[in-house]
């Protein structure tokens, strides 16, 4: 594609800077070094000064930035500014939920702007580059990096990516407040074996290309500045090491030109993998699969120069890299701008990043049952409430893993929020219960049960505290930890009609408490306007909108389980499925089920994919396409109507499903292609209308390329991944 002036200008900029280069600067370019603990050291600063480093890791002063980008730009040979990276993955000082829970939103314009307040605080603090988004798709919740995506589909991880690289890099990355993103972890982390981190992953190219791929390739087609490699091995080859993800992939085929950065000390640990032999070789492999920068390591720093000189590395390959790395310099404009106009440090307090944060979590609460229509609560019909659980008064534990930065002072507990909305009006009982949510104590549990007895309603703040999620937190047992089964048990005993309000960095198995609790919020880790946010549903000043971006499993063992799955010969779907207890004694073998299901758990979830329910009643009716068929080069447009039969006006998330019946591969029996939240009044019924192309269908074929095929095509308009009102289409001709 022709180059556009200013592109030329920086091709022009970097070939005369690489012209110029010694061996030694273009090694420093490709060198990410750590400040461990942020602050500025001797040997970092002569490094800096010798053209030895290109980037700094965890660098979060503006002041001591800048005194880095001084040296750089001013005491070393050639001026080029460094690159500041820094983990700013779901907010930096005012936290907003974690990456799973706004994916439960569904909101692309709220993630933008999330990430966009993320980026103009972080930008302050002298920070230039994120390494978020994490878009790894996510079946299984053993793993704790769930926590950090945005679940398991494809689309709606596409959506949610580009609009939070969209937040971080603004329309100008050059601008005061944009920095470069990151998209990570390339690829097919979210596979790790056993849902254990760091874990072997082994994916066939055509699962990888219609499954994991896919957000990568929005990112990288929305313009994302660097990738960062995964730390899993995929299929015997790490992706540190894996030419084809970083070279045939990203560059050949997606034409990325940013960074590939490794993960941290990713290099090194191809020792560990036992791909590599020693430290030399790593660096050695790295280099030749396409890595532009090392990670803290220095590992390139260390080996670089002597694998030139013997041959092992041709500079040309070098020099690309090194190209990499000054283009995304240059496309933010640091070689102009290098250094941060301190700011005082007045984001947090500013009330509008109070208020996204509130929104954020306004949307991302998923209500997961309302028996009787418990919910909302009144606090004309109520007097007393018992307020329970050891994660309902902790404005920390609801912020949730990667908070870094976090402005720990910002943040409303659940409790403050239900006292500052509904305290002169109720009688606020607060009993803890548990120390922890992994404590086993059950001491304090009659005093629970009794406070929940003399009160009208109780609302039981239960889940995992952030330190039991995010990377390397992984669990093979996912239920409630600690005591706090037990704890539902016991304050059931009073009687009294009991809301669960569930934190949690993952989908949790709640099939041994979901019976004994009236109704659920699920909150995931709301961030710190959680507390008023949950207070705000509670007593009905909003109704919940969210939608499960995950499957929750009705046990772990179902694991990994999620809606887009493959048919399979022999798909459990009628009464043939025969539960455990339902076993005539001695059944012949072959006398039931022989079909793909567990015996003592069945084949559904618990609860779906882009299940939620709403303070409305919503219901979908009359779909219709206006074609029965679709041909190359047209479109397709699909409606039903949507009714709010409820006596609330709420926002639904209308979601589009698809099925292609049969291919030349398998295709999953249903696949995300669309959604929008929309805002309906009682009594009220919209058309809700969505546009379908020929390439929207479009999958990856046996040869792995990117085709539709004609055929048959089921499609489903609802309200989650089960919806039952749907149609059916042909494709008459594929591209
Ligand atoms: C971590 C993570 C990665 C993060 C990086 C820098 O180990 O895998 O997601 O961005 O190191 O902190």
């Amino acid at each position: 594609m022709k180059q556009t002036a200013e592109e030329q200008s920086i091709e022009n900029r970097i070939a005369d800077l690489i012209r110029r280069m010694t061996v030694a600067e273009k090694i420093g370019q490709m060198n990410q070094m750590c400040l461990g603990d942020g602050s500025l050291s001797d040997e970092i600063s002569q490094q800096i000064r010798a053209g030895r480093v290109g980037a700094v890791l965890n660098a979060v002063d503006a002041d001591t930035v800048n005194t880095l980008q001084r040296i750089a730009v001013e005491e070393s040979r050639l001026g080029i500014p460094l690159l500041v990276g820094r983990d700013v993955i779901h907010g930096y000082r005012m936290i907003l939920p974690i990456p799973l829970g706004q994916a439960a939103s569904w909101n692309e314009g709220l993630v933008e702007a999330g990430a966009r307040l993320a980026a103009l605080e972080a930008s302050t603090h002298g920070i230039n580059w994120t390494f978020a988004p994490m878009i790894d798709i996510a079946r299984d919740a053993r793993w704790g990096r769930i926590a950090e995506s945005f679940g398991e589909d494809p689309y709606l991880a596409s959506q949610l990516g580009v609009a939070m690289i969209r937040g971080y890099q603004g329309d100008d990355l050059t601008a005061a407040g944009s920095i470069a993103a990151c998209a990570k972890h390339f690829a097919g982390y979210g596979a790790s074996e056993g849902g254990r981190d760091y874990s072997t992953t082994n994916i066939p190219e055509n699962e990888l290309r219609n499954v994991y791929f896919r957000p990568f390739k929005a990112a990288v087609d929305t313009g994302v500045c660097t990738i960062m490699a995964s730390f899993s091995d995929l299929n015997g080859i790490p992706a540190t090491a894996n030419e084809f993800l970083m070279r045939q992939v990203l560059r050949d085929e997606w034409e990325f030109d940013g960074i590939v950065v490794s993960d941290y000390n990713s290099i090194p640990q191809l020792c560990d993998h036992g791909l590599t032999a020693d430290d030399r070789q790593a660096a050695c492999e790295a280099v030749t699969a396409g890595v532009s920068m090392d990670m803290a390591s220095g590992s390139y720093e260390k080996h670089l120069e002597g694998l030139i000189g013997g041959g092992d590395i041709d500079i040309a390959i070098v020099d690309q890299l090194v190209a990499d790395v000054l283009r995304v310099k240059a496309r933010l404009g640091l070689f102009e701008n290098p250094y941060t106009t301190v700011d005082s440090d007045n984001t947090v307090a500013n009330t509008d990043a109070a208020r996204l944060a509130r929104d954020a979590a306004l949307q991302s609460v998923v209500m997961l049952k309302n028996d009787d229509r418990l919910l909302p609560l009144s606090t004309e019909k109520l007097s007393s409430i018992a307020v329970i659980g050891p994660l309902a008064d902790d404005s920390y534990e609801q912020l949730g893993t990667w908070i870094f930065d976090a402005d720990i002072n910002a943040g409303v507990s659940c409790l403050q929020g239900i006292r500052n909305l509904a305290g002169d009006a109720l009688d606020i009982h607060y009993v803890k219960a548990l120390e922890t949510s992994r404590s086993q104590s059950s001491d304090a549990f009659d005093e629970a049960r009794d406070a929940a007895r003399n009160a009208d309603v109780v609302l039981l703040f239960l889940g995992e505290e952030s330190i039991l999620s995010g990377e390397a937190h992984c669990r093979a047992d996912i239920s409630l930890p600690g005591a706090q089964a037990e704890l539902v048990r016991r304050v059931r005993e009073a009687g009294t009609p009991v809301v669960g309000v569930i934190l949690a960095g993952r989908p949790l198995v709640l099939t041994d408490v979901i019976d004994d609790l009236d109704a659920v919020l699920y909150a995931w880790h709301p961030g710190a306007m959680g507390g008023p946010a949950i207070a705000e549903l509670l007593f009905g000043l909003e109704s919940p909108s969210g939608k499960l971006p995950a499957t929750f499993p009705r046990a772990v063992g179902q694991i990994p389980i999620y809606y887009n799955q493959k048919n399979s010969g022999r798909p459990a779907i009628g009464n043939e499925v025969v539960l455990i207890d339902d076993i005539p004694v001695r059944a012949a073998q072959t006398s039931f089920g022989m079909t793909a299901y567990h015996l003592d758990a069945g084949f559904k979830p618990l609860f779906a994919f882009g299940f939620g329910l709403s303070f409305a009643e919503f219901s979908y009716s009359n779909i219709t396409t206006s074609s029965d068929e679709l041909a190359i080069g047209e479109s397709l447009i699909v409606s039903a109507d949507l009714s709010n039969t409820g006596f609330v006006a709420a926002t639904e998330v209308v979601q589009l499903y698809i099925r292609d019946v049969a291919a030349s591969v398998t295709r999953p029996v249903r696949e995300l292609k669309g959604f929008r939240r929309i805002h309906v009044e009682p009594g009220q019924t919209v058309k809700v209308s969505f546009e379908l192309s020929i390439a929207d269908l479009a999958f990856y074929g046996r040869d792995n390329r990117l085709r539709t095929e004609p055929g048959e095509f089921q499609i489903w308009i609802g309200g989650d991944s089960t919806a039952d009102l749907g149609t059916a289409f042909q494709v008459t001709g594929g591209e």
